[in-house]
């Protein structure tokens, strides 16, 4: 399908340049709530071929910034969130392009603070989780699995997207988690979301090569070793190889790629080494700054192997 790719102009868009954070002739980053961010987008008529990005877990982390995703009351409302979310991404989408959304579960814990004192458990409670708090007794009540992936699947689903694939991130080195009655989560989901039946998609970058030398499209099923640590200053940070699929196969050449809640860049720096133009948002100054610096590396890199060239 002829990929649709948009003008460099709109990189050089005084008005926009001057509301970003960050801005090159390829590259755009926001420091703005999500929703904000994506109407002024749509305001100065910028489509994108390809959305990836990993939207804040349900009741996983604090961010300790004012506005942000994750921390509802009750898991209806971050659903109904993120749905909003992409439903104004949808408005910026290429027809032909795809949204890829990295998303895993949470259980419901209704324990009460976090009170053992113990570092490890420590790190990962931040306090009052809205899923420490008495649940509504129905979909939140003690050691219940939320179906977080699921729900905003289904959501996604009635609010018009095709579900191509619900890719599964099998992860050889989890976080051990310390329960006796359940087996050890190491799986989370990538979800592929189209607007139509027809859309841009070149499995040759990535695809399985056969005896034959024909290409087959890549597994739905991806091993790769979660990102530990608080790496480049920030704690929920996806690896490159994440987001290899996800670009290479639905981004057409000169294509952007957006990641709506960008971190630490990674995908805009997996854009940018390979030739895509990019844009990030992000709710949180830090990894702002942390996207702006990742993605100067990268231009580093890029013009020590031309002058060595
Ligand atoms: C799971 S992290 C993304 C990590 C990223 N994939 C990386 O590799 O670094 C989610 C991000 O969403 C941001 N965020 C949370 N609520 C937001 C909002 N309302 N608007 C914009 N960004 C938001 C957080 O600051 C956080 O950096």
């Amino acid at each position: 399908m002829h990929p649709q790719v948009i003008s460099e102009a709109i990189f050089s868009s005084t008005k926009l340049r001057d509301l970003a954070y960050y801005a090159d002739d390829t590259t755009l980053i926001f420091k703005m709530e999500v929703r904000e961010a994506l109407k002024l987008l749509e305001e100065h008529q910028i489509f994108v071929n390809c959305i990836v990005t990993s939207p804040p877990f349900y009741g996983q982390r604090d961010y300790e910034v004012e506005g942000q995703i994750g921390l509802e009351a009750h898991p209806s409302i971050f659903i109904d969130t993120l749905s909003d979310v992409f439903g104004l991404c949808r408005s910026i989408l290429a027809d032909n392009g795809s949204l890829w959304v990295n998303i895993g579960d949470t259980y419901w814990s209704g324990k009460g603070q976090h009170r053992s004192g113990e570092s490890k458990q420590g790190a990962r409670r931040f306090g009052l989780r809205p899923q420490d708090k008495k649940g509504d007794g129905k979909w939140c009540v003690p050691k219940q699995l939320l179906l977080i992936p699921h729900r905003l699947a289904i959501a996604m689903q009635d609010d018009g997207w095709l579900v191509r694939n619900d890719n599964v991130w099998r992860k050889p080195n989890p976080i051990p988690d310390q329960v006796r009655d359940r087996c050890s989560m190491s799986h989370e989901y990538v979800f592929h979301f189209v607007k139509e039946r027809w859309y841009y998609f070149d499995k040759n970058p990535v695809g399985r090569p056969t005896d034959t030398g024909s290409i087959l499209p890549p597994l739905d099923t991806w091993e790769l070793p979660t990102v530990r640590g608080k790496r480049k200053g920030h704690s929920a940070r996806f690896s490159e190889e994440l987001v290899r699929i996800p670009i290479l196969t639905t981004t057409p050449p000169r294509g952007i790629v957006l990641d709506p809640f960008a971190g630490s860049g990674t995908s805009l720096a997996f854009a940018r080494k390979h030739g895509f133009r990019c844009i990030g948002i992000d709710l949180k100054e830090e990894f702002c700054e942390l996207t702006k610096n990742s993605l100067l590396e990268v231009v580093q890199q890029e013009e020590e192997e031309n002058q060595s060239e």
